[in-house]
């Protein structure tokens, strides 16, 4: 058993510091935020995350995991410290090193014996050996320590699946000890033959950058076929289930939509296409991706105008679904707020509804009307769109949906709704990729 300390108890920090005490460790979660860290004390959980308010309880109740805003307590007797803070995106799409920064020093403060210190979140490649020198500078002794980079691969919605059954863990690093520590961390990974990948610093910061951008480059890819198989008259669902069968393509992340979002992505291609300009090596392929992205989203807006005849000028329209994807309440990036902001702007009013994400949008757009179901969000309207996959969506019952609206006009930017009861039901609608719009 170890004792760990993870530093920032934002969404990484959370769901790794209760993966990590619920293989046996000791963990303390530390956050600079008084507020933050005695509301937690009290079971309250600032995201929604399947599985994670349930899984703290067991920890806390257990006596394996702690929270403490106080840096003293959370450092010293450490064996091992996560540095998990934020990277929001910078200027020129730099990702922002200044909680990182703020961390390390803390660290090099409170250190006074052997520890590992191993960042999480996502830095620019080339950090870990600013890090290594902000430690240095700021500590009071002679204590030593190590440096572990050791990328997160967590999907909102599903972050405690991943963590506890990844496909991976990356650790770089340079010295044995080291190794030796963070594999006793991630013991029970190991005894159920996840591969356990060790390297250097620098290739781990690689490995994440270039996994999460080759994601993104993969749904703008997507996205560019789906909109050119609607010029063409092809299905994208079919292209994209064969093409998946190919074991060299896979059949992950093909799904064409709205334009991808959320706390990851965006930020993450940019600061890697920054990083190529910076040194002399553009990604150009990421570049086009994050083009690509960006005016998916306004596409979407312009399939809706057209449905709706060119004009949003006192037209109401329900949206449905906020977030970035299901089972979170994160519209970070959201391709919802788009579309939200583009209607307001062009004089059509807003009902929105999200099964949880009602209230992160409300700190967005305060002024428009949130409902507590989708049926009360389309009543009366005269178009609705779909912007998140919710599986309560999927089951939409597509003749008590006309009943409610003021006229049959659907946006389906997820693709989830049965083409064919849309036609039976005479909706005017659109989706993404299928070349299906039909007149009513
Ligand atoms: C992502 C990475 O998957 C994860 O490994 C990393 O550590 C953090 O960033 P996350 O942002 O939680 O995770 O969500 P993800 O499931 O990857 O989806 C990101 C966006 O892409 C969403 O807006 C989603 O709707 C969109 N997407 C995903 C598509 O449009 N099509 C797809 O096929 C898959």
């Amino acid at each position: 058993m170890k004792n760990v300390t993870f530093i920032g108890t934002g969404y990484v920090g959370l769901v790794s510091g209760t993966g990590i005490s619920d293989f046996g460790h000791k963990v303390t979660c530390y956050d600079i935020s008084e507020k933050k860290i005695s509301s937690l004390k009290k079971g309250n959980i600032p995201i929604y995350e399947p599985g994670l308010e349930e899984l703290i309880k067991k920890n806390t109740a257990a006596g394996r995991l702690f929270f403490s805003s106080d840096p003293e307590i959370a450092i010293k007797d450490a064996d091992v410290i996560f540095i998990a803070v934020g990277t929001p995106m910078g200027e020129d799409g730099k990702a922002d090193f200044k909680y990182v920064e703020s961390a390390a020093k803390t660290i090099g403060e409170y250190l006074d014996s052997y520890t590992v210190i191993c960042t999480k979140s996502t830095v620019p490649i080339g950090s870990g050996k600013k890090i290594i020198n902000i430690i240095n500078k700021s500590k009071k002794n002679d204590a030593t320590f190590d440096y572990i980079s050791n990328p997160e691969f967590l999907r909102e919605g599903s972050a405690l699946n991943d963590f506890l059954w990844p496909d991976r863990v990356v650790i770089g690093g340079s010295s044995k000890k080291s190794f030796d520590i963070m594999k006793e961390i991630y013991g029970p990974l190991f005894k159920n033959k996840k591969p356990i990948v060790y390297t250097t610093v620098t290739t781990a910061e690689m490995i994440k950058y270039a996994s999460n951008a080759f994601l993104a480059l993969k749904i703008s890819y997507m996205n560019e076929v789906a909109n050119l198989c609607e010029s063409l008259g092809a299905d994208i669902k079919q292209v994209a289930k064969v093409m998946g069968q190919d074991g060299r393509i896979s059949s992950k992340f093909l799904h064409p939509g709205p334009g991808y979002g959320g706390s990851c992505f965006p930020k993450d291609t940019e600061a890697f296409a920054s990083l190529g300009r910076k040194h002399g090596n553009k990604i150009r392929t990421i570049e086009a991706a994050i083009k690509t992205n960006s005016e998916q989203k306004l596409r979407m807006v312009k399939k809706i105008k057209n449905l709706i005849g060119g004009d949003f000028e006192n037209k109401t329209i329900a949206i449905l679904g906020l977030s970035f994807k299901p089972n979170t309440d994160d519209v970070r990036e959201s391709a919802s707020i788009e579309m939200i902001k583009n209607i307001k702007e062009k004089g059509g009013l807003i009902k929105a509804f999200d099964p949880v994400a009602n209230d992160s949008m409300k700190i967005i757009f305060p002024d428009i009307s949130y409902k507590n179901s989708w049926e009360e969000a389309c009543k009366d309207t005269d178009a609705a769109v779909i912007m998140t996959e919710w599986n309560e969506f999927r089951g939409i019952s597509l003749s008590h949906l006309k009943s409610l609206m003021k006229r049959p006009v659907l946006l389906d930017t997820r693709n989830i709704l049965d083409v064919e009861k849309l036609k039976k039901n005479n909706f005017l609608f659109d989706n993404v990729g299928h070349n299906l719009l039909y007149e009513n």
